[in-house]
């Protein structure tokens, strides 16, 4: 290269440099490091390095673009162009040769580490750097007086052609070799799988010729309750379609622990759970790959996550440890294995799997992923991030450190154990006010936009009707009795006379609040019971709770911001979640939600390899604190059975939603229950 040679300037990345007369522009690229995709190694039959040559006066960069800086527009761009077409103004950079100054624009599509945004609302992007790429390569025939092996030739030529120095394959892939390296006319694409875990990249399929049906992924998120799944395009990062489906292992047990006294209680228990949960996975890799008409083959990655028992049970691996102290798990590092190990048949036999690391005994992969999306680690202020689910899982950190505690919430939160409660699903209401006036209610379900006050409400619902409430609706609906006076803030209920209102209705010893009274039709009456408030404060108690054992911890007693993950998360109101007491205070605006916070994880680490290796660096840094054996945490727990709270002040909540302080305590519950019983 000399200072006569043309100028060769790249956008976005604004790399430049010189280069001799008739340069193919994708080696130009290279040499400067300027990210130019290509699968066909420069042959002009992928279309991946299309690039946006730029004529004119460009001042910015101090060029003038002639007509002719580029070589002329030819045969093999005319035969894409013909078979496949190329946008307007797009050239092939591995024909295209520089021939005078030129500036040249790399398109998003053309990019290997594009970013995707991670979703519309948030800023975050994901960078694109799979582990499992495509490359296409001309392979020596063999020849007897050189008698080499296939898939040596093969070794070669990817050394040749992609300074790639070795490969693996296994014997699954051996065998089908030799028929594909012929009908491809020694012409082959091959994805190549390279982990930061192992050494040698290795061949997951090969195809004949030119591959180009893409190359997809699985991030799983594999809950107690469901097993979630989306199916990511690993070229272009694209979500293609996203589906659930109930973890079938709730027939062993509602929740974690019940499922680990079957494995403990039934012989064989735990493979049967391994086997049920596996199937599932299955069943939801069909479906979603149908769904998106995909060809299940080309799934060659999959990334999971999940909770520790959860865990184990998809690993095969006995959960019995994790039910008791000092829940030891078989492993808590990240997992790179086959999806033949695991018995996912649905998918490419030979395709990846990543488990990332568990933190610890009690707080899982998932709650890992959490970290990897939100990156508590990066913050500058100090976050509190909860999962609320069946077992709630708790971050708390900033840049000078991360601590994670799970708690066990149980499954209130989600609707069970309540008398009138339901999964989210259509005709559960959602969302409820109650007016501190007329303590009359109004609501709505899901399913309908509008407040079951608003004309057409009836109508909307249809005929399905108002079928139970669901995780939010029961939170709201708890936090609305405290705000409108019919709860004191030991969580006791009162009586229609104590509060004035007919909706306070006597059950047993205690009272009712009805929402909603459908019987005469031959409907629900949805109501909110004392039991239903004492379950709510256990799982609130049990999340604040770990939430305060991790301040205690960090020496703190305020956060500066909360953040609520969870599918769930993302229907909570924050001021409800804090009148309820299930978060610390902080100002309104200070709380927000990161929706499935775990499944986004687990998308990054499907789609960016390096973010493996950085979320195994931090969950080894992370202080694990462990709820079930700290004592201070029954202490905390006693202190947030009431609503908001014992003896935490809450000076933020206070200014947005005053609560009056009713007591309906009327000395002693035997009393007081003979009373209701002989009015009742
Ligand atoms: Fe494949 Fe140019 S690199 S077409």
């Amino acid at each position: 290269m000399n200072e006569t040679d043309p100028l060769v300037v790249f956008t976005p990345s604004g790399k430049r440099g010189r280069f001799p007369k008739g340069t193919p522009v994708l080696t130009a690229a290279r040499q400067l490091g300027v990210d130019l995709d290509s699968v066909c190694g420069g042959r002009g039959i992928c279309s991946k390095c299309q690039i946006t040559p730029g004529y004119g006066e460009f001042s910015k960069h101090g060029v003038t673009v002639h007509q002719g800086a580029l070589s002329e527009w030819n045969a093999v761009e005319e035969r894409y162009d013909q078979k496949r077409g190329l946008k307007a103004g797009r050239r092939l950079g591995c024909q295209a040769q520089v021939m005078g100054d030129i500036v040249i624009d790399v398109p998003p599509e053309s990019q290997v580490h594009k970013q995707v945004v991670r979703k519309a609302a948030s800023a975050r992007v994901i960078q694109m750097d799979p582990a499992t790429r495509l490359y296409f390569v001309e392979v020596d025939e063999p020849d007897m007086h050189e008698p080499t092996g296939d898939l040596e030739r093969l070794e070669r030529a990817l050394r040749e052609q992609w300074e790639i120095p070795e490969i693996t394959a296994d014997l699954t892939l051996l065998s089908k070799l030799q028929p594909v390296l012929r009908k491809g006319k020694f012409q082959v694409t091959v994805a190549l799988h390279q982990s930061h875990l192992d050494s040698v990249p290795r061949v997951i399929e090969i195809w004949p010729g030119l591959h180009e049906s893409g190359l997809y992924g699985l991030a799983i998120d594999l809950g107690s309750t469901t097993v979630a799944a989306h199916l990511t395009d690993l070229e272009s990062g694209e979500v293609k379609a996203s589906s659930g489906i109930m973890n079938p292992q709730i027939r062993f047990g509602e929740d974690l622990m019940s499922r680990v006294s079957y494995a403990m209680m039934n012989p064989g228990g735990d493979q049967e759970m391994t086997r049920a949960v596996r199937e599932a996975i299955n069943t939801l890799a069909e479906e979603i790959a149908k769904e998106a008409e995909i060809d299940p083959s080309l799934i060659v990655e999959t990334v999971f996550v999940c909770n520790p028992v959860m865990h184990h049970l998809l690993l095969g691996i006995d959960p019995v440890e994790l039910g008791q102290a000092p829940f030891a798990l078989a492993t808590s590092d990240s997992m790179a294995l086959e999806a033949r190990e695991l018995e996912l048949s649905a998918i490419n036999t030979r395709a990846r799997v990543y488990v990332l690391p568990c933190i610890a005994g009690h707080v899982g992969a998932d709650c890992a992923a959490v970290a990897l999306s939100e990156e508590p680690g990066k913050s500058e202020d100090l976050a509190l991030i909860v999962d609320v689910g069946t077992n709630a899982e708790i971050l708390l950190g900033d840049k000078s450190r991360v601590l994670a505690c799970s708690s066990p919430t149980g499954p209130a939160f989600e609707g069970a154990q309540i008398s009138s409660g339901q999964r989210a699903a259509p005709g559960a209401i959602e969302a409820i006010r109650i007016d501190p006036e007329t303590k009359e209610p109004r609501f709505r379900v899901i399913g309908s936009e509008k407040w079951s006050d608003e004309d057409g409400f009836a109508e909307e619902v249809g005929a399905g009707g108002i079928t139970g409430i669901c995780g939010s609706g029961i939170i709201e609906a708890v936090a609305e009795l405290r705000m409108a006076g019919l709860m004191d803030e030991s969580g006791l209920i009162g009586s229609a006379e104590a509060t004035g209102t007919a909706r306070m209705v006597a059950e047993g010893r205690t009272h009712s609040y009805l929402i909603h009274d459908a019987t005469a039709e031959g409907g629900p009456r949805i109501t909110v019971t004392q039991g239903d408030i004492r379950a709510i404060q256990l799982a609130k108690s049990a999340l604040y709770a770990g939430a305060r054992l991790l301040m205690d911890e960090r020496g703190v007693d305020k956060v500066d911001r909360v953040v609520l993950a969870g599918a769930f998360g993302a229907h909570i109101s924050a001021k409800h979640a804090m009148v309820l007491g299930m978060i610390p205070d902080v100002p309104l605006d200070k709380v927000t939600s990161a929706g499935n916070a775990a499944g986004t994880g687990a998308r990054i680490a499907l789609c960016n390899v390096g973010a493996r290796r950085e979320i195994e660096r931090v969950v080894r840094e992370i202080t694990k604190v462990e709820t079930a054996i700290e004592p201070k945490f029954q202490e905390h727990f006693v202190a947030a059975n009431a609503i908001p709270h014992k003896t935490d002040p809450f000076p933020e909540l206070a200014k947005v939603a005053p609560l009056p302080n009713p007591s309906f305590n009327t000395g002693g519950g035997e009393e007081g229950g003979r009373r209701r019983r002989r009015r009742g």
